[in-house]
């Protein structure tokens, strides 16, 4: 089973002529001349920021894994990403271009980050915000969340931002675990037609926290909540009318002082605290939002991630505006939405690069053909996709109904750990393949190495390192250092020799061409009796069954020695036996009699973390007829309801 690679990438593809005209990286020999001066080629990328004073050293090692870029120089992040447009005589370009989720439209331009990014700013620092300090923030996706990340930014202080949709104890664990000062939340907001209350949620986190911590309440739903504000509770609006004007200079900070820390959204459940370098960070998203997104300043960019993952802070926030970027923010889910949303925000905001998730293409998929055809989808020039492996069938339908065989797609591998794009193709250089993310960045080397890591040959899977370190990385805050050593540098280095290794927690293989496939991640596994299996492999070997689009298989049974095959389907509702004696034939051709499913259960979902990964846990629960409690960890916490009712009459 090991040895079976789950895609061998379909014909290559040039990058189209349409795309090739007007690229902005379009030198076929970056990657050679990246490594004929690593580590100065990445001055390149610190090139496209402006410093207040420069850094004396590119990288510095000798406190190796954990690396410090550009040592010696200073800069400001909301600097970077709206003073200097401002400067620029950018002004008046629109920067933020918001919709909400009952048809509200709100355009901020630089001009207004800038002046109500100093007022907020201001706020903080009169709430008692020092630089260093962290503050959460936990709100949908409205102007007001980039607005105060980048005010933080602007007094060096660190953000937190907390997923809005989860829990007042998921919120509590990430305010203690960052030592958070400050609190910005809303008074509530839209969810599929119904009104969350999130001030509730985050009044309730308040009481078991300190009720003393200052929080800032933006107003979303309308009704005046003045009234119900609490001690130490304040209005955004009337702090953002109060100290409008305000000047608030950037603070400089050190290229290696933290910018923010983020929890990473593992299928684990416990939230993980990662920390970014202002320096490195800004030049790995900036370099890559130049060439792998190919945005130049003014150009209509759309990422759909949620700015409550990295997805959202590195490529809708940090990226996209340091290049000068129109940003489309887009409120509320697209896959509950009306079927036409995604397409309706592409067309009329004239969206160029749009960046997305293989979840959501194969859910346009399953819609059909006729709600994208009906819409002008012309201004597209460069298509994205993250967070998962997409193969070679989403990404044809992506590539032609999506893309009109004009637009080349970006397919970009990277984690909450790297902060940026590690894996993928140059736009305007590389062929693509589909299915395989795409070669090494330039100047990132990676490796696909065997347990003992030894580099494994082309066409043999095994673990997904990377080998040298770049600029956005992770790095250690407070006393994480044995814990990020143990989890990411140990199991591959080799420490007396110095050299290092950082391990992704992933399973892939690569190709003559150097091509990486990402086949999963590691610790999804089955056990199966006393076998270990690859759920990516089993479940690539499924959905290359005709007519199954997702699939996921967890043991269960006596002593867990029963598969047990969760699978979602093309068609809404196939209760078709033909389809389950299809998929129980290929695993037991692919893996072995043994692993004859006992059951294949079709559901219209997997359920799945909010960014879009399978959570097995769940599955798990419904196998042992222990369901997991309803969780906010989930996207669609609303499938272990219906998947019980299911699993219960599949008896
Ligand atoms: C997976 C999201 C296949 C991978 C930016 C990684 C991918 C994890 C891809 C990180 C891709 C990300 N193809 N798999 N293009 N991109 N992954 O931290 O398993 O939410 O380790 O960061 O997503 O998820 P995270």
């Amino acid at each position: 089973m090991a040895e079976d690679v789950p895609t061998d990438p379909a014909g290559k593809r040039r990058p189209p002529q349409a795309f090739l005209r007007d690229a902005t990286v379009t030198d076929p020999d970056l990657r050679e001349q990246f490594d004929r001066e690593w580590p100065d080629c990445w001055a390149e990328t610190a090139d496209l920021l402006e410093w207040d004073e420069p850094y004396e050293t590119v990288l510095e090692d000798d406190d190796a894994p954990f690396y410090r870029w550009f040592v010696g120089g200073r800069l400001n992040a909301a600097e970077n990403c709206v003073d200097r447009h401002v400067d620029a005589g950018r002004k008046n370009q629109v920067a933020l271009r918001w919709e909400g989720k009952r048809g509200e439209r709100r355009s901020y331009t630089y001009h207004d980050l800038h002046r109500e990014g100093q007022a907020v700013a201001a706020a903080l620092r009169d709430l008692g915000v020092e630089e260093d300090d962290v503050v959460t923030i936990y709100l949908p996706t409205v102007p007001e969340l980039p607005i105060t990340m980048l005010a933080c930014a602007r007094i060096g202080a660190l953000h937190n931002v907390v997923f809005a949709g989860f829990s007042p104890d998921a919120l509590v664990d990430r305010m203690e675990g960052t030592n958070s000062s400050v609190l910005v939340t809303c008074d509530g907001y839209f969810r599929e037609g119904t009104a969350i209350g999130q001030k509730r949620k985050a009044d309730a986190a308040r009481t078991s926290l300190s009720e003393s911590i200052p929080t800032v309440v933006v107003d979303r739903l309308g009704a005046s909540h003045e009234t119900q504000l609490g001690e130490n509770q304040y209005d955004y609006g009337t702090l953002v009318e109060r100290f409008t004007g305000r000047e608030v200079p950037p603070v400089s900070r050190a290229a290696t002082d933290p910018l923010f820390q983020i929890h990473t959204s593992g299928t684990t459940g416990k939230p993980e605290r990662m920390t970014h370098a202002t320096g490195g960070y800004l030049a790995g998203t900036t370099w890559t939002t130049r060439s792998v997104f190919d945005l130049s300043p003014g150009d209509t960019y759309w990422c759909t991630a949620d700015i409550g993952w990295i997805t959202g802070h590195s490529y809708v926030v940090y990226g996209p505006l340091s290049r000068g970027a129109t940003v489309v923010l887009a409120e509320g889910t697209l896959r509950y939405a009306d079927r036409n949303r995604t397409w309706n925000l592409i067309e009329r905001n004239g969206v160029e690069v749009f960046y997305t998730t293989p979840g959501l293409i194969r859910t346009f998929r399953k819609w059909g053909t006729e709600y994208p055809e009906a819409h002008d989808l012309s201004s597209i020039r460069l298509l994205g996709t993250v967070g998962e492996p997409i193969g070679p069938d989403t990404w044809d339908w992506y590539y032609e109904h999506v893309g009109d065989e004009e637009c080349p797609i970006v397919d970009t591998w990277w984690q909450t750990e790297t902060g940026s794009v590690l894996l993928s193709t140059l736009p305007g250089v590389d062929e693509m393949k589909p299915g395989a993310v795409g070669p090494p960045l330039p100047g990132i080397e990676a490796a696909v190495v065997d347990e003992h890591g030894r580099e494994l040959p082309p066409g043999e899977p095994g673990y997904l390192t990377i080998t040298r370190p770049w600029p956005s990385m992770l790095v250690p805050h407070d006393d994480d250092r044995y814990w990020l050593l143990a989890e990411y540098w140990e199991e591959f280095s080799d420490r007396r020799a110095d050299t290092w290794r950082y391990f992704t927690g992933d399973r892939a293989v690569v190709d003559e061409d150097g091509y990486v496939t990402v086949i999963g991640r590691d610790d999804d596994v089955v056990t199966l009796g006393n076998r270990r299996l690859g759920t990516a492999e089993l479940e690539a070997a499924i959905t290359a069954v005709d007519g199954v689009t997702e699939a996921a298989a967890v043991a269960g049974g006596t002593d867990d020695t029963e598969l047990y095959v969760f699978a979602t389907a093309e068609r809404d509702q196939p209760e078709d036996d033909e389809l389950r004696a299809a998929i129980r034939d290929v695993v037991a051709e692919r893996v072995g009699e043994f692993a004859r499913p006992a059951a294949v259960v079709f559901t219209p979902e997997l359920p799945e973390t909010h960014t879009g990964k399978t959570m097995y846990r769940v599955l798990e629960g419904i196998v042992d007829e222990e369901p997991l409690e309803e969780s906010t960890l989930l996207r669609n916490p609303a499938i272990v309801g219906e998947l019980s009712t299911v699993w219960e009459r599949s008896d």
